[in-house]
């Protein structure tokens, strides 16, 4: 009995991320398409003030009851952030969203934001208080350490979309480090600590967003956080390049463990 219900618990652990009770709908749509409803309910919109007003600046994902991860680029120093968790649309009160201070940010220690191309275009943010999770508010699952995909896996980019704000999702395929980073595409400003996507040209509805993920789906039928948007959108292209957060478990691990 009590084998049975330890081994119940590890396996309710083992799904308590990465798997929605709304799920995403996987579709083909070329362009990009509004989210089902809280579909990606790790997404966050990371937010600061200014004149009273708090305005989204970044998405995010909810990786701990009490940690966001984020792009670096999306921090700055002199500004007050706070987290909204639970959210469709950005402009509309919403059952079940929250709005959450922030106790602390850190931002990788080698990002240099004079210098993009070098990586480390990653960020963990510090609730004030841990959240509780729900049906609109659940933990993203992150890859195993060092994990790549392959050559044109299909994942889908999340972000908040212009006009109306809700939120959009884009199919993209994975573009591997061998194409990646050959002369007609990114060359040398890809790095191993990126991971490459390529839209199937239209994803416009995703473009007007920073802080982007890529959600890619294990074979398992969890979702995992597999990228942080990183780079300008190459237009001859249609290719983004994110944070490969795979080769950052090492970091996020000891940064909540030690904060
Ligand atoms: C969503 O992103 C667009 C483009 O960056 C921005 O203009 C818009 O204000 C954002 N939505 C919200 C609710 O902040
Ligand atoms: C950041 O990048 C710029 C541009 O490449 C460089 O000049 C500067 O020395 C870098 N700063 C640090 C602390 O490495
Ligand atoms: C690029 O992608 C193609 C098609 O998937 C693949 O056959 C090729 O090996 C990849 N690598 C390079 C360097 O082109």
């Amino acid at each position: 009995m009590i084998r049975t219900l330890l081994l119940s618990a590890l396996v309710a652990g083992a799904l308590s991320c990465g798997v929605p009770t709304y799920p995403p709908s996987v579709t083909r749509v070329v362009g990009g398409e509004e989210a089902t409803p809280n579909s990606w309910p790790w997404q966050v919109s990371l937010q600061y003030t200014s004149n009273g007003k708090w305005y989204h600046i970044c998405g995010g994902s909810l990786v701990a009851n009490n940690w966001v991860l984020t792009a670096a680029h999306c921090i700055s120093d002199s500004r007050t952030y706070r987290v909204v968790l639970g959210r469709h649309n950005l402009n509309t009160a919403e059952s079940g969203s929250l709005a959450v201070s922030v106790s602390q940010i850190v931002v990788h220690p080698k990002w240099n934001s004079s210098d993009v191309s070098n990586g480390y275009n990653i960020a963990l943010v510090k609730l004030a208080n841990p959240v509780s999770l729900t049906d609109k508010i659940q933990l993203a699952c992150l890859p195993p350490a060092g994990t790549i995909l392959p050559n044109k896996y299909p994942c889908y980019i999340t972000a908040n979309g212009t006009l109306p704000d809700v939120l959009q999702q884009c199919r993209v395929l994975v573009v591997d480090c061998a194409n990646c980073s050959s002369s007609g595409w990114w060359g040398r400003t890809m790095k191993t600590s990126m991971i490459c996507a390529e839209g199937d040209g239209v994803i416009s509805s995703c473009n007007g967003d920073s802080g982007w993920l890529l959600n890619c789906q294990a074979t398992d039928g969890r979702w995992e956080v597999h990228g942080i948007s990183s780079f300008t959108y190459n237009y001859c292209h249609k290719l983004s390049v994110f944070t490969r957060v795979s080769s950052y478990i090492d970091w996020i691990n000891s940064v909540i463990a030690n904060n």
